[in-house]
Order: structure tokens, then sequence, then C-alpha cells
């Protein structure tokens, strides 16, 4: 019996991630925009009572009733609901999902010895750094002066987070590099909520319970944490996803095409928080729509200047010369009895060693070896320009045949 229990466990915890994610941040775009959507209060005894804003919604066969209390109700309700557990909980699983996938597999998923060659282990180990240190300098900058400007704050971030793609960028390999960027945000983002957001709020509610009157500080710097929160949403769920598209992150200057689309995001995001209080600007689609375009347009540039110019002549290559290439870069994972320590089953059943399967598979191959050049995984094998070329003139040579 073969059991590919790595497998099975990475499917299980990247199941929970997603749900938890979902959960997430999904409770978080329905609080940002329930508190852009609430009007102030009718009713003079709610007015008294200190409701400072309500809403009405219908939603599934029943009418909901919301109202905001802006400091707190005369009285603490004996039930309150905190949404937390969904915070912590994507982020324990995507670091399981971390560990599982690219440190168990720090090899081929972090290492790529032509940029850097180190241990796994060392990989492993700048990896947890950027996470950790991505979290003391963010939370550095939130308390400096500069926490107090939102637009200035954005920029530096930004700025931030786009070296340190770019430096992760110089030592990992690119999906590594990708991931580890989305994880720095991700440990940010579930930071914020356990180290501030729900520590604030438990001060007020003790506050209050105490009778005294809570520091309105509180809930402001949880107020703007939350929001920081919301803005990086859409950039770290594009990098949740990325590992699926080499074009992004397997480019001579992938850092850049993330900055890109991580922008994209953020102008996406601020288009719908503007929209919800009833200020709608459709430049700023027009923006998220033209910056699209211009990553696609400056990623195909940027792989277009890296082309290596060695070339083949077709005519001269034979299908055993390609046979051999793949023997000796592919076939340890893409093979019936695949030899790779990591993987004990050919990655989605992909078996190149019949010749028809290989012209099957002609215009993913190219994409994946020749264009974005992500195959071999890792490339512990050292595929040269050479071999590549020469797979190159072979599978489009036969497209013509
Ligand atoms: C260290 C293991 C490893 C090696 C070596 C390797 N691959 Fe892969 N390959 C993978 C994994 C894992 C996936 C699935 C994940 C993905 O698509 O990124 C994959 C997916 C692919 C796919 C996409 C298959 C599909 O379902 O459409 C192609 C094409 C591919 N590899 C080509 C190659 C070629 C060509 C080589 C040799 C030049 C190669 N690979 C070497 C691990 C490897």
């Amino acid at each position: 019996m073969e059991l590919d229990i790595t497998s099975w466990l990475s499917m299980a915890i990247r199941w929970l991630h997603l749900i938890t994610g979902i959960a997430w941040i999904g409770s978080s775009f329905y609080f940002i925009w329930l508190d852009n959507h609430l009007r102030k209060a009718k009713d003079e005894v709610d007015t008294a009572k200190g409701v400072s804003g309500e809403l009405w919604a219908v939603h599934g066969g029943g009418f909901y009733h919301k109202q905001k209390y802006s400091v707190a109700p005369p009285e603490m309700p004996g039930e309150l609901h905190w949404f937390k557990w969904e915070a912590y909980f994507t982020w324990i699983s995507g670091f399981l999902l971390l560990a599982v996938v690219y440190y168990y597999g720090a090899s081929v998923f972090l290492v790529d010895a032509s940029k850097y060659a180190m241990a796994p282990l060392t990989a492993v180990a700048i990896g947890i750094a950027f996470l950790i240190g991505g979290w003391l300098g963010y939370n550095l900058l939130c308390r400096s002066p500069l926490g107090q400007n939102n637009v200035a704050f954005g920029w530096v971030w930004f700025g931030l987070l786009t070296l340190s793609a770019w430096g992760l960028s110089q030592i990992f390999n690119d999906r590594g590099a990708y991931i580890h960027v989305g994880a720095m945000i991700g440990t940010v983002m579930a930071a914020n909520v356990f180290m501030v957001i729900i520590p604030n709020q438990k001060k007020v509610v003790a506050d209050l319970v105490a009778g005294k009157a809570p520091d309105p500080r509180l809930g402001q710097v949880a107020k703007q944490r939350s929001l920081h929160n919301n803005y990086m949403t859409l950039p770290v769920l594009f990098i949740m996803i990325s590992n699926h598209y080499p074009q992004t992150f397997a480019n001579p200057h992938g850092w850049l095409i993330l900055a890109g689309i991580g922008a994209v995001g953020w102008v996406i995001r601020h288009f719908f928080n503007l929209k919800h209080r009833g200020e709608t600007r459709y430049g700023l689609v027009v923006l998220a729509v033209a910056g699209y375009i211009g990553v696609m347009a400056l990623a195909a540039y940027l792989r277009d200047q890296a082309r290596s110019d060695v070339t083949v002549d077709a005519n001269q290559v034979s299908f055993t010369q390609v046979q051999q290439i793949m023997d000796k870069h592919c076939v340890a994972c893409h093979g019936t009895e695949a030899t790779h320590e990591l993987f004990d089953e050919a990655p989605n059943g992909v078996i190149f060693e019949a010749k028809d399967v290989i012209l099957k598979y002609r215009d993913q191959i190219l994409e994946r070896a020749v264009v974005s050049q992500d195959m071999p995984l890792g490339n512990e094998t050292g595929m040269t320009d050479e071999e590549r070329a020469t797979l190159a003139a072979w599978l489009k040579k036969t497209e013509t045949d």
C-alpha cells in the first residue's frame, strides 16, 4: 500500500486554512461594510442610551436591526461575541502549511542554489526571521510618529514590504520568496488581532465593568490596526493563490510584479471602502485595471529581457536527446517510479516518459521549463540554458511536423 502522508496532511491543512481564512476575512469585510453603512440612530431613547449608529438589513428570510454604541452600552451584555478565533486559526493553519510544504520541502521549495547555495535549515531560519522581523518592524513603525499619519505610513510599509520581497528573491527560489512576503503580511495581521486589537478591547470592557471611563486611545489604536488589516487583505489573498501562476513569481524581477499586483489590490480595497461611505470613484477602478494591464506588460517585458540567447538548430535535435534531458531533470519527480525524496508520486500524475505524453504536454513544458523556468522545481539538477533551448527546439519542431 502506498500512502503519501505529507500530501494528505498538507491537503487537510490547506482546506482548514481556506475555511478559517474565509471566516476571518469575511467577518473583517462585513464589519468594515457595516461601520461604513451605519446611519445616525433616530429613536431618542436609543440615542440617550448611547447608540451612535444603526442599520437595518434583510438576509436569509429575516430582518436584522444592528446598533452601534460608540463607547459602550450602559450595561455589559451577558454574552459578547469577540471574533478572534478566525484570525488565530488562520495564522496557525497558515504556519502549519508553510511548515509542511515549504519547510519540510525546503530543498526544492525554498532553496535555489543558482541564487544562493544554503542548507535547507538555514533557509527555514531565514524565513522565520523574516516573519518575526516583519512584525517587530511594523509594530515599531505604528508606534513611531509616522503611525499618526495613515497615508505616509501606508507608503513606508508598502516600501518595506517591497524591499523584503526584493531581499527574499535574492536568496530564496521564486515561490519561497513570494510565500514569505504573504506570510509576513499574514503574521502582521494576526498579531494585530492578538497583540493589540483584542487586548485593547479587553481593557475597555474591564474598565466599563469596573465603572471607570475607558481611555479613548485604546479604541483608536485598535481601529487603526483594523484599518491596516483591511488594506492588506487583497494583496495577501493574491499571494495565497500566486503559487498557481508562474508568470508572476517565476520572473527575473518577480518582486516588482508582486509590488505591482499588491498596489492593484490596495486600490481595489480603497475603492470599496470609499464606496461604502457613499463616495464612488470610478477613477480608482480604471487605475486598478490599468495597473493590472501594466503589470502584465511589465512581466512580459522583463522576461523577454532576461531570455538567454542560446540557440539550437532544431534539425540537429533527436528525441533521444530530449529523453536524456528529461531523464536527468524531470523524471525524478515526473516518473512512474518517482525517486525524489519529497515525491512518492508524480506531481499531478504527470509522467514524462512516453513520447506521446511529452507531446501532449508540449505547451505546458515550454511554459514551465523554457519560458518561466520554474521547472525543474528548485533546479537541484542544474538544468542549463543549452538544455532548455534543446528541449524548446525539439518541442517547437514537432509542432510543425
Ligand atoms: C523536484 C520535483 C520536480 C522536478 C524535478 C520537476 N517538476 Fe514539474 N512539477 C513539480 C510539482 C510539485 C508540480 C505541481 C505543482 C505546480 O504545478 O507547480 C509540477 C508541475 C509541472 C507541470 C504542470 C503539470 C500540469 O498539471 O499541468 C509541468 C508542465 C512540469 N511540472 C514540467 C516539468 C519539467 C519539464 C521538468 C523537467 C525539466 C520538471 N517539471 C521537473 C515538481 C517537479
